[in-house]
């Protein structure tokens, strides 16, 4: 049996091994590989890439907190995950163990079947974490026509505006910590990468006040979650176009499920294993 896991600490309660086995298992491959979580400390990462060297470990999802540490111990890391600085897929390559970061194109995917085009738009991000990394780095490659970062740690929005602005072909901007005094009429997407809203978390709570949505926005909540945050809720009411993060989810997971298997995974399986696991 091939072994796949995700590596990460605290795991908790993870939807990807619901996805990928059941993308295994329609597939028929549910006798060669199986998909499991494996809550890794961070002296143990060295030994995790070791294993997937050795083929013990077939490849990896990695998360919270190593999307960046992991990088220290691959031989090979693509060229987005070194712009983006987070590696979500560990897999063989040779004899080597790659690293690769399938949330950009996750992202990019999810809008797609949206009939979402980047091109010319005015985008805003709330968060500058992780997640804010790929998106932001998704956005300023795929022609938005301006980019806003708000964060409530303004240090942290000001190093990644720094950052994507050596990146893409459009201006990034800091905007204020504080989403009350930014003026949303220019935004016509917006992306939620903050956790707020999320079971858990905050699930009675929005990162904006819904003054801020006009009918014109196309906005997108990474939280999974519940699947329709108060924040998507409240821009339903208004006339938004709403992409919830399960889409981008699935996608990102059936990238690294393709370079693990050598198979295009089968997205609608694997969705609705996802929307089942989250009741429905
Ligand atoms: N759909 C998907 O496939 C997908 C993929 C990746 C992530 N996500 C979701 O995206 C969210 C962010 O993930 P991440 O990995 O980027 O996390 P992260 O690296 O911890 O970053 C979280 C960001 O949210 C901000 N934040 C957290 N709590 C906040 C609060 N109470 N008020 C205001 N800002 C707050 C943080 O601000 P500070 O900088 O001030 O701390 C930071 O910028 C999570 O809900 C995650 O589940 C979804």
């Amino acid at each position: 049996m091939k072994q796949l896991v995700l590596v990460g600490y605290p795991l908790g309660h993870s939807l990807s091994p619901v996805m990928h086995n059941a993308a295994l298992n329609e597939m028929g491959l549910d006798s060669s590989y199986r998909y499991d979580i494996q809550p890794t400390r961070a002296h143990e990462l060295q030994t995790c890439v070791q294993s997937i060297r050795e083929g013990s470990l077939e490849g990896a999802n990695v998360t919270t907190p190593y999307k960046t540490d992991i990088m220290n111990y691959l031989e090979e890391v693509s060229e987005e995950a070194t712009a983006v600085g987070s590696v979500n897929t560990l897999y063989r390559s040779e004899d080597r163990v790659a690293g690769c970061n399938t949330d950009v194109s996750g992202f990019l995917e999810s809008l797609k079947e949206y009939g979402v085009s980047l091109k010319g738009r005015h985008a805003t991000i709330l968060g500058a974490g992780g997640a804010a990394r790929a998106i932001g780095y998704a956005l300023v490659n795929d022609e938005v026509a301006g980019l806003n970062v708000l964060n409530r740690s303004l240090a942290r929005a000001e190093e990644l505006v720094r950052n994507l602005n050596t990146q893409g072909t459009c201006d990034v901007h800091v905007g204020p910590t504080n989403t009350a005094e930014f003026d949303f009429n220019e935004t016509d997407l917006l992306v939620n990468c903050t956790p707020i809203g999320m079971v858990g978390h905050s699930v009675t709570e929005t990162p904006l006040g819904s003054k801020n949505l006009h009918s014109d926005m196309v906005v997108v909540d990474l939280v999974y979650n519940p699947r329709r945050t108060k924040l998507l809720q409240e821009a339903e009411r208004v006339g938004c176009l709403i992409i919830d993060g399960i889409g981008m989810l699935v996608h990102q997971g059936a990238e690294a499920l393709e370079l693990w298997v050598g198979k295009k995974p089968p997205i609608e399986v694997m969705r609705s294993a996802v929307i089942q696991a989250l009741g429905g």
